[in-house]
């Protein structure tokens, strides 16, 4: 069977996607995804019973892992939903069917996992796309464009703040990285897309209310940036009355202060930004030309989440 995007493609306009795992993210992947014409999942690979029993009305075939998926389907390129633990090895296995990948943030727990996609991925010629939704997102791309115009003048401060509406599953949590590399990263990528500037070295303050397992429920990060900005940002695990995202950017000319998710709208906003990536991905396939995360973006924004956790243990 031949999984190489151009043969199949050509035969069916749709962009045949294989989504690898149906929890939280698959699910609202799905959700996303089902009101588009130009791009489908087809199938799914998800290991837990209940899961794919729960897609029985979403018309999609169900296998129970990534193997028996790549031997009964044609497909264009895979979405990882995965757990971030299994991110490495569900990149490996794609880049070797020679399937292109979108992969949920964070594309592996550590920068070492990261960077060990981006090596298979480069040797394999294939291509791998990095799920930071937020490039997505109309507003942000504007509050971008305007910061390269020059049109707040120089940038002095990007403080960004994401606030969920409670914390996840014990389960998720303890396979997820931790509150800086689950959460964190998000912003790090945020604050590196927007500003064109990397992080220097961090500071972070934890909370002690409502840590689990070690796992902070709130953390607050600040930086400077290579480019002379500084950068803040604010994670926490309680906003009871919905996720909720926001940045401000404080620039010589002007601010800018966008709540771009919030609690009563935020979903319509997420799923806007999760089409608008998805379809980019397929155009990237089918043209190479895309404007999502890279893996190289991937890597940066687990090194600053690193360098995060490093901070907390020295002060510790
Ligand atoms: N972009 C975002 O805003 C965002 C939000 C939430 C989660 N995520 C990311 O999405 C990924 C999944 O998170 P989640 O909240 O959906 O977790 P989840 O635990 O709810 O779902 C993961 C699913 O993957 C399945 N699974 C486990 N091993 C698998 C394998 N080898 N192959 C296929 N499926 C497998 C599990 O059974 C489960 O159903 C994580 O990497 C997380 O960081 C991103």
């Amino acid at each position: 069977m031949d999984h190489r995007p151009g043969q199949s493609a050509a035969r069916d306009d749709r962009f045949r996607l294989g989504l690898v795992g149906a929890g939280r993210m698959g699910r609202t992947h799905l959700d996303a995804i089902k009101t588009l014409h130009g791009v489908s999942v087809e199938a799914v690979a998800e290991p837990r019973e209940e899961a794919r029993a729960a897609l029985v009305h979403d018309g999609v075939r169900t296998f129970e892992s990534l193997e028996e998926m790549l031997g009964h389907c044609e497909l264009d390129g895979l979405l990882v939903a995965a757990p971030t633990g299994v991110h490495l090895e569900t990149v490996r296995r794609a880049m070797a069917a020679g399937l292109p990948v979108l992969c949920e943030k964070p594309c592996g727990l550590t920068v070492a996992e990261a960077t060990e996609c981006a090596k298979v991925t480069e040797e394999a010629g294939g291509t791998l796309q990095v799920a930071y939704w937020r490039r997505f997102v109309p507003r942000l791309q504007e509050l971008r464009a305007r910061i390269a115009r020059g049109e707040l003048g120089d940038i002095l401060a990007v403080d960004c703040q994401q606030w969920d509406a409670s914390p996840p599953p014990v389960e998720f949590r303890a396979g997820s990285g931790g509150i800086l590399v689950d959460m964190g990263v998000h912003e790090f990528d945020q604050v590196r897309w927007l500003t064109g500037q990397e992080f220097g070295p961090v500071k972070v303050a934890v909370s002690r209310v409502g840590a689990s397992a070690g796992d902070p429920d709130c953390a607050q990060i600040v930086a400077e940036l290579d480019g002379g900005s500084t950068a803040a940002v604010s994670l926490g695990r309680w906003h009871p009355a919905g996720d909720s995202c926001k940045v401000e950017v404080f620039g010589t000319r002007a601010t800018e202060s966008i709540w771009f998710l919030e609690p009563v709208t935020g979903d319509a906003v997420f799923l806007e930004a999760l089409r608008r990536q998805v379809e980019d991905f397929a155009r990237s396939v089918s043209s190479g030309e895309g404007s999502g995360a890279t893996v190289t973006d991937a890597v940066e924004a687990l090194k600053v989440a690193e360098m995060a956790g490093e901070a907390v243990s020295e002060a510790s």
